[in-house]
């Protein structure tokens, strides 16, 4: 079990910058055992793989952030929004005006599916993608339109060109997608951003971006700062590891965010802004998750390659693979060995959605998926 490696051995299992701030943070060891990687898996202790989470943890900074943060748990936060908003508005170079902070990114998903039923607007959407925004569009009695990727496995943004009706006023595209990893190209993402937002809002979901590395991929927060009819999401989720703990961005022109800003029921928690705040300036550790994210794609790369498997490049914390048989078999399989993976996703349920965990874990997911499926 990882609660019981020596410092000496959790020390060997990390890089230099991880083991570089644990020592300059003063925190022992024995407390930082989560990034310990997890190759003795359990059914109480899983290798979770299944919800595209970061099995690193939050950075130390951040840890130490949320600790702090007990001492003012009383009190409302809203001094902290406006230090949060102005940390986010700065790193993007944007206003502050252009930019909200959320309980995680779903709360902006979940708004401006509001605020498109209460237009009584359809809603445009690619499949697969990212399931909330559609499912609480359906929940609020929106109509659907949704376009099937094209034979690439790509948003295909030509498809929704022609499914586009005058009854659309929100369109969500998912950039890296979800899940599968693939990007838009950026230029067919501008000008199809600038032919429709015009007529309806396109909330562009970036929940990965800090993931991509990809010539062809660009953020779409230059058109929001044009004052366009647009809306970027960025969650603190992902390369943060704030699943648990509660952070999103949302990046649109003042009248969107005060619109958004109306419905505001103070979700905030003062102790998540306090470790986002440290966290988002704690490049040092989103560089070292980056490149661990790298080492697992390889991994599972070579894996693919070896045993002949199709696969798209992943953009983002997770791979999309063709297991040729059922993802579902896979997933009840690999939980035998206490290795989540992804659920089904429709139509692709030959397709494994594979969150990246520690290139230590991916090696040991390889090295059972040989043996059980080579
Ligand atoms: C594309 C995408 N958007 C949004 C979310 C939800 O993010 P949050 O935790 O910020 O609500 C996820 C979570 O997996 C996601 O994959």
């Amino acid at each position: 079990m990882t609660t019981n490696l020596t410092r000496r051995q959790w020390l060997a299992g990390t890089t230099t910058v991880a083991a570089s701030s644990l020592l300059l943070s003063g925190v022992k060891a024995s407390a930082q055992t989560f990034m310990a990687p997890n190759v003795n898996p359990t059914a109480e202790n899983p290798i979770r793989a299944h919800l595209n989470e970061n099995s690193y943890g939050q950075s130390l900074k951040a840890r130490k952030a949320i600790a702090d943060a007990a001492d003012d748990a009383h009190k409302y936060a809203f001094e902290d929004i406006f230090k949060l908003i102005g940390l986010m508005a700065k790193l993007q170079d944007i206003p502050k005006e252009y930019v909200g902070i959320g309980a995680g990114s779903t709360e902006f998903l979940e708004k401006a599916a509001v605020f498109n039923a209460l237009d009584g607007g359809d809603l445009l959407l690619p499949t697969p993608t990212y399931g909330d925004i559609g499912r609480f569009s359906r929940s609020l009695g929106s109509n659907l339109i949704e376009v099937p990727v094209g034979e690439d496995m790509a948003i295909n943004l030509d498809a929704m060109r022609r499914a586009m009706t005058k009854n659309v006023k929100l369109i969500y595209l998912c950039n890296p997608n979800n899940p599968i990893p693939t990007i838009i190209e950026k230029n067919a993402l501008k000008e199809f951003c600038n032919e429709f937002s015009p007529q309806a809002t396109i909330l562009i979901d970036e929940a990965y971006f800090e993931y991509v590395d990809n010539p062809n991929y660009e953020s779409m927060i230059d058109l929001v700062k044009e004052n366009k009819n647009i809306i970027v999401t960025r969650t603190a989720s992902k390369i943060h590891a704030f699943a648990g703990t509660r952070i999103g961005v949302c990046y649109a022109n003042p009248d969107i965010i005060k619109r958004m800003f109306s419905l505001f029921a103070n979700t905030l928690n003062l102790s998540a802004m306090r470790g986002a705040y440290a966290s988002y300036q704690d490049f040092e550790y989103q560089n070292f998750l980056k490149q661990k994210n790298k080492e697992c794609q390889k991994i599972i790369y070579k894996m693919l390659d070896d045993m002949g498997l199709e696969y798209k490049e992943s953009n983002a914390n997770f791979l999309f693979f063709n297991a040729g048989r059922p993802s579902k078999e896979v997933a009840e399989t690999m939980k035998k060995h206490h290795i989540l993976t992804g659920r089904e996703f429709k139509p692709f349920t030959n397709w494994v959605r594979l969150s990246l965990s520690k290139p230590e874990e991916m090696q040991l997911f390889a090295d059972i998926y040989k043996r059980e499926f080579g």
